[in-house]
């Protein structure tokens, strides 16, 4: 007779359709009784189409009769909701007062370090009427899902996406929507998508300090906040608004990127200040947080990100935030009980 970690490591090997995940990291096992030589398997069903049910019951009778000492497999579902199955360990929201500082490139970047990390990954694009984070991936496919909720889109890298632009008919398709219905969506993305077990879920924020960000902060269980700003001086005002949001919502801010910090041109092997000092080390101590890195302007990343090859992107810089946020989020756990299953 097999062990309940054998038949957990089958298991392990039964991809959900679409997010390519494991019926495990997608935490979809309810229960398995291993009885004389007979196997019975209860999975979730939240966001199965019945023929996505159909097609893992097969595939996981199929790896786990393979076992030795199994007669019988029996493979059932139980009726269940996306936001009583994810287990998301960490909730970062990336933020600034200022529209077009990078903050959806930080977000991409922020999770393709995690994941680069060892790290389980999700972005949750809550910039609904303006999503930016599908482009950046290269990601056009749309999400399946059942009436209980909607699986993510997995990127390249396997990092799990969903975003508005997912689910309009075409990308191009503008949503005119009040604050309210903004609001709700964003909601929905997080109860109704199966995120699954992430180790980390990064949210990518609209501009401002409007509807939506108190949105997040409000229905979210948020570890922490980033905030990012460019050096220049307008930005560094309207980024103290966020920071002061954050602060009255009783949100840490676990650190500040400074992007477009400086352009570095290799044939003078010089750094050039384009839009003036470096603010890093002063916003760092406004939000009383650690600077978490200086991003250049990069014109290769920005081609990267237009091509929808962000993940292709390769410089020290990703090592280094990678190893910080670790770092910052660790420091913020200080016993297992910050799990927002
Ligand atoms: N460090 C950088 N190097 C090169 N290009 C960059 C850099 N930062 C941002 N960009 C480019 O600037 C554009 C705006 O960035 P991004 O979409 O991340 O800003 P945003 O703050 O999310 O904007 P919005 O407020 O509209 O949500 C993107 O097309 C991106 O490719
Ligand atoms: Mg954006």
């Amino acid at each position: 007779m097999p062990t309940q970690e054998q038949v957990m490591e089958s298991l392990d090997t039964v991809l959900v359709p679409g997010v390519m995940r494991s019926l495990v990291k997608m935490n979809l096992v309810r229960e398995v009784r291993i009885a004389e030589r007979k196997v019975d398997i209860t999975l979730a069903s939240a966001a199965l189409s019945l023929e996505n049910q159909e097609w893992l019951k097969d595939r996981t009778s199929d790896v786990v009769q393979k076992l030795e000492g199994v007669e019988e497999v029996d493979v059932s579902f139980v009726d269940s909701k996306p936001k009583d199955i994810n287990e998301i360990r960490y909730v970062i929201a990336i933020m600034s007062g200022k529209g077009g500082v990078g903050k959806s490139l930080v977000a991409s970047l922020t999770a393709i370090a995690l994941k680069r990390q060892g790290c389980e990954v999700g972005i949750l694009d809550a910039d609904i009427t303006g999503p930016s984070i599908p482009k950046m991936f290269g990601i056009n496919t749309r999400p399946s899902g059942s009436d209980s909720g909607i699986l993510p889109v997995s990127s390249r890298s396997g990092i799990e996406l969903m975003s508005i632009n997912l689910l309009l008919p075409s990308e191009d398709d503008a949503v005119i929507w009040r604050g309210p219905l903004i609001g709700k969506a964003i909601t929905q993305f997080w109860e109704e998508t199966l995120w699954g077990k992430l180790d980390y879920l990064v949210v990518d924020l609209p501009p401002g300090t409007a509807d939506a960000p108190l949105t997040v902060m409000q229905t979210l269980p948020l570890t922490g906040i980033i905030i990012v700003f460019t050096p220049q001086a307008l930005t560094t005002m309207v980024v103290r608004k966020a920071i002061n949001m954050a602060r009255q919502m009783g949100k840490p801010i676990l650190g500040v990127v400074e992007n477009m910090s400086y352009l570095y041109v290799p044939e003078i092997d010089r750094k050039i200040e384009l839009f003036g000092k470096s603010r890093g080390e002063e916003m760092a101590r406004t939000a009383h947080a650690p600077l978490l890195g200086r991003l250049p302007i990069d014109p290769a990343l920005a081609k990267l990100c237009d091509e929808g090859n962000i993940e292709h992107y390769d410089a020290e810089i990703i090592a280094n935030l990678g190893e910080s946020l670790l770092q910052v989020t660790s420091a913020k756990a200080t016993s297992g009980s910050d799990r927002h299953d």
